[in-house]
């Protein structure tokens, strides 16, 4: 499954903002074409390897950074900071960019540059999920990880079948920029988990 990755995906992102527009045709269209349909030809239609790095940067910072900084969403939001679109280390008081390099974990550019920008995303929603969601649900890696699947381009309830560019408009106490935010987060979670694992 996760070898649809890359290009195919990278139409998903404006899901959530068709799903509200178009709610109730898509309900439709997806009901009549019969979602497992799509889900059994998918994973033929792979797109080109390498257009997503395979890197899923949460279980990076679980293997290399978890034992002595606890979990990545606590983490940066107890210890990093933005400032603009860099993220800052609130003891260092400097961009984190060279720091992580040479730090604990023995990082590629590349893994660095994952981490990085999982670090931004987290500052910028991770703490949004915290206050609207958890009460209710774990962790939003874990309840992407576990309970969600990208299928045709949309971010759908592994078990439900629903459209979470849908349900999300309704679901939870959050305003409707909110939901765009936590919706854009839980896909590109789930964009990075089947990128990185290809058996999930
Ligand atoms: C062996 C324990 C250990 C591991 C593993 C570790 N760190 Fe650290 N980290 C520390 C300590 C101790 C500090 C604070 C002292 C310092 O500046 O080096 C720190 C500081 C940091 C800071 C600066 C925080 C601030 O408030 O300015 C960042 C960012 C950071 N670590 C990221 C990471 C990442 C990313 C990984 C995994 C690739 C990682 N660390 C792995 C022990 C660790
Ligand atoms: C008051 C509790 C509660 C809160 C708060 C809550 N949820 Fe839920 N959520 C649920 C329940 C219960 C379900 C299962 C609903 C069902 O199956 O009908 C669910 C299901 C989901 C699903 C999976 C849907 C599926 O079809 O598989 C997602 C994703 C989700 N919630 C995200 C969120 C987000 C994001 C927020 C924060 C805005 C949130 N939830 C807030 C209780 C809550």
């Amino acid at each position: 499954m996760a070898l649809w990755t890359g290009q195919r995906l990278h139409g998903a992102g404006s899901a959530y903002r068709n799903g509200r527009d178009d709610m109730e045709t898509r309900t439709f269209a997806l009901m009549s074409a019969g979602l497992w349909a799509l889900l059994l030809v998918l994973p033929i239609v792979s797109a080109p390897a390498g257009a997503t790095p395979a890197i899923d940067p949460h279980a990076l910072f679980e293997a290399r950074c978890l034992r002595c900084h606890g979990h990545a969403g606590a983490f940066a939001r107890e210890q990093l900071r933005l400032d603009g679109d860099a993220v800052f280390g609130k003891s260092l008081g400097r961009d984190i960019n060279a720091f992580i390099l040479r730090h604990q974990g023995r990082l590629t550019h590349v893994e660095a540059n994952a981490l990085y920008d999982a670090f931004r995303r987290q500052l910028n929603a991770g703490g949004l999920f915290e206050t609207r969601c958890r009460a209710c649900h774990r962790r939003a890696y874990e309840l992407a990880r576990l309970e969600l699947i990208i299928a045709a381009d949309r971010l759908i309830g592994r078990y439900s079948g629903r459209d979470m560019a849908v349900f999300l408009a309704q679901h939870g106490s959050r305003t409707n920029d909110e939901a765009e935010v936590l919706f854009d987060m839980l896909l590109w979670h789930r964009r990075t988990i089947e990128a990185a694992h290809h058996d999930e």
